[in-house]
């Protein structure tokens, strides 16, 4: 029996990807559809696109990473 596939995978020190249709509300309350096939969101606080990743993640000092 085959494991499913997760439609959620938290990345060390990283964002969170979520595979396939969602929807993610920022801290304003504020609703973000995706439909992407994935979809990275910031998990460090520091984008400057949030709720998406933007990479700003893997310049800031490991240990103030997620
Ligand atoms: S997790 Fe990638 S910019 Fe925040």
């Amino acid at each position: 029996m085959s494991r499913p596939t997760p439609d959620v995978v938290l990345c060390p020190g990283g964002p969170m990807l979520l595979r396939g249709e969602h929807l993610v509300m920022d801290d304003d309350g504020v609703e973000h559809p995706t439909t992407r096939p994935i979809s990275a969101v910031c998990r460090c606080g520091k984008s400057a696109t949030k709720p998406w990743c933007d990479g700003t993640h893997k310049v800031i000092p490991e240990r103030l990473r997620p």
